[in-house]
């Protein structure tokens, strides 16, 4: 049923962390460690490290951590044997086929067959009878029959059951059409009832880099809402980190991305020879899709519509990309309303020409910062200055900030020193907070922690010690497990993760198999696992002594105790009684 020891001590030497993590994350060597921005949440300083020694991760930051096979789990949202055989496909290892259980897997390439089945039928639907608007309306946006092929565009008939009735005779069933999102369903009196999710729409598949059919989007025909229909989540599918046309972009000689609003825009420019083109799905931005096109690009040209909410989307895009470091400029489509309509209006010559004019994020940042200021006047002079300082404090390349600074002198006839004083200023109170905000982070992560313990008694905070302790001894000294076998069980562990690391570790203790953490990557989910990083972390180079973990046991066993003793049912007391009680308990506390 399950992978062998063997087997993932085997993969374990052939994937080099080191190697493995910096196809994601840009490490830089720290002593005998990596560290880098960690992908799993936003920063701006590092405090992801890798840990090449023992093939370990952690995030001081986010408390993510683990080795090679959940980091892969996290980072591609796969499950862990799907997470294994990524592994092996990297390493060209076989893949154990002892028939474990991969139901999830198995739930999941039955959607990528069934998405790739639907692309089919939209696209004979398109080439038939029924198609011949869709076609007309496709031919009138100028895309041409090759486009329509190598895109595998489509057209989802003007029926109710149009695509469920084919995929029924597919051998899909109504539950996996409608779990692939292909299907509505409906309930009535408890009986429900299924119908095609697109209806009269022409269709555009949605392909991941992978080369699999993962969702689709549909657009009405004519001026009729909601313009747009696309797939939600699925277990194949995670909207947020959606992208349309990455498949083929990835694939273009250019070392950039250009991404645009919508995914019409973006076949008309691959169309138009700009092959490096995209479009995200989710509605904002986020950091986690900000890394996930890192890593197809060194630079990203942000190319969003020309109107109020384009260039909202623009500046928030500006903030998540250089929060991670990305090089990025911005596109500024003067003629159109988006690159649509550019191409029609104008040719592709022009859309190059505005990529040559692209400025970079900080040209950006000051043209917004100087919109409506007088610059003749003294007082609009020194608002600029100042905003265009705030600005130029903020970036990490000196040459960049020389560069500006020059050229801002030059153009509001300054003294240079002047605006370089400033800016070191700002830099300096910028360091200031961000270091108080990263310590205020720290401080209320742990005192969140400490608050849900309190909620248990403050005795509990002292068994939580314990607990961890305790696992933490026990992995440095496997050795001592008899000690405790007759004191210790899963049952004893408040806190049910590190319960089940015990009953784990322990498992494995009696077998006389080793604790290498990849071992524990199948049995442990990846919260789990974080837990336990993190305890070995805490615990580094303090292996610790039986004594301490008797002691340990002893607080766990006192703890358990008077939680027997203190079950008493309020319930039953009378007022007197429970008026004593409570008044005790005040008494207590204000004793400490
Ligand atoms: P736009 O409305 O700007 O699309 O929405 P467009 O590309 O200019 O549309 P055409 O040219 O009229 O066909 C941009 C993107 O926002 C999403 C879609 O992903 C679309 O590509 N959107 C828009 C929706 O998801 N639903 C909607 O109703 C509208
Ligand atoms: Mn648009």
């Amino acid at each position: 049923m399950r992978i062998s020891d063997d087997f993932l001590m085997e993969l374990r030497m052939r994937c080099d962390i080191t190697d493995i993590i910096s196809g994601y994350v840009q490490l830089k060597r720290r002593g005998r460690n990596l560290v880098g921005l960690c992908p799993f949440h936003n920063e701006k300083t590092p405090s992801f490290t890798v840990y090449p020694e023992n093939g370990s991760f952690y995030c001081f930051g986010c408390g993510a951590g683990g080795e090679v096979v959940s980091f892969i789990r996290r980072v591609e949202n796969l499950d862990f044997h799907e997470a294994v055989r990524f592994l092996c496909d990297r390493t060209g290892m076989a893949m154990p086929s002892d028939g474990f259980d991969d139901s999830m897997a198995q739930r999941r390439r039955r959607i990528y067959e069934m998405n790739r089945e639907a692309a089919r039928f939209f696209h004979e639907s398109l080439m038939g009878e029924k198609g011949r608007a869709a076609l007309e309306y496709y031919k009138r946006r100028g895309y041409s029959a090759k486009t329509i092929k190598r895109f595998g565009l489509g057209y989802a008939p003007d029926e109710w059951r149009a695509l469920l009735t084919h995929l029924r005779q597919k051998g899909y069933s109504y539950e996996e059409i409608y779990e692939a999102n292909l299907a509505n369903k409906s309930e009535k009196n408890g009986k429900a009832s299924f119908y095609d999710n697109f209806r009269n729409r022409v269709m555009v598949p949605i392909i991941d880099p992978r080369g699999n059919v993962v969702a689709f989007g549909g657009r009405v025909l004519d001026d009729s809402k909601p313009k747009y229909i696309n797939t939600s989540d699925t277990p194949v599918y995670k909207k947020s980190l959606g992208v349309f046309g990455l498949n083929f972009a990835k694939n273009s000689k250019e070392s950039s991305l250009i991404l645009v609003e919508g995914y019409m825009d973006a076949i008309a420019l691959h169309q138009a020879g700009f092959t490096n083109s995209i479009a995200c799905l989710g509605t904002a931005l986020t950091g986690e899709m900000a890394h996930l096109l890192s890593r197809y690009a060194d630079e990203i040209l942000i190319c969003y519509d020309n109107d109020e909410a384009g260039r909202k989307a623009t500046g928030r895009a500006i903030d998540v990309f250089s929060s991670i470091g990305m090089k990025m400029r911005v596109i500024r489509l003067s003629g159109g309303k988006d690159p649509d309509e550019i191409l029609k209006n104008f040719g592709a010559e022009k859309f190059r020409k505005l990529i040559e004019g692209a400025e970079n994020d900080i040209e950006f940042a000051l043209l917004k910062a100087r919109e409506g200021l007088d610059l003749e006047s003294s007082d609009g002079k020194v608002r600029y200055l100042s905003l265009a300082a705030e600005i130029l404090s903020k970036v990490k390349n000196s040459i960049a900030v020389e560069v500006y600074v020059s050229r801002l002198a030059e153009e509001l006839n300054v003294e240079k020193t002047a605006i370089t004083a400033r800016i070191s200023q700002l830099k300096r109170n910028n360091a200031l907070r961000n270091e108080k905000k990263r310590y205020e982070d720290i401080q209320r992560e742990s005192m969140t922690r400490m608050t849900k313990l309190k909620l248990h008694g403050d005795t509990a905070v002292r068994a939580v010690r314990a607990q961890e302790r305790i696992i933490s001894l026990l992995y440095n000294n496997p050795g001592f497990f008899p000690a405790v076998s007759e004191r210790l069980s899963e049952e004893s562990f408040t806190v049910p993760h590190l319960g089940r690391i015990f009953r784990f570790m322990s498992a494995r203790a009696k077998e006389n198999s080793g604790f290498e953490l990849t071992l524990f990557s199948g049995e442990l989910s990846p919260q789990e696992m974080d837990e336990l990083v993190r305890l070995l972390k805490q615990s580094e180079g303090c292996f610790g002594t039986k004594k301490e973990l008797l002691d340990c046991v002893g607080v766990l066993e006192n703890e358990a105790q008077q939680k027997i003793q203190s079950t008493v049912d309020v319930s039953k007391m009378s007022d007197e009684e429970y008026k004593a009680q409570f008044e005790k308990l005040v008494k207590n506390k204000k004793g400490k």
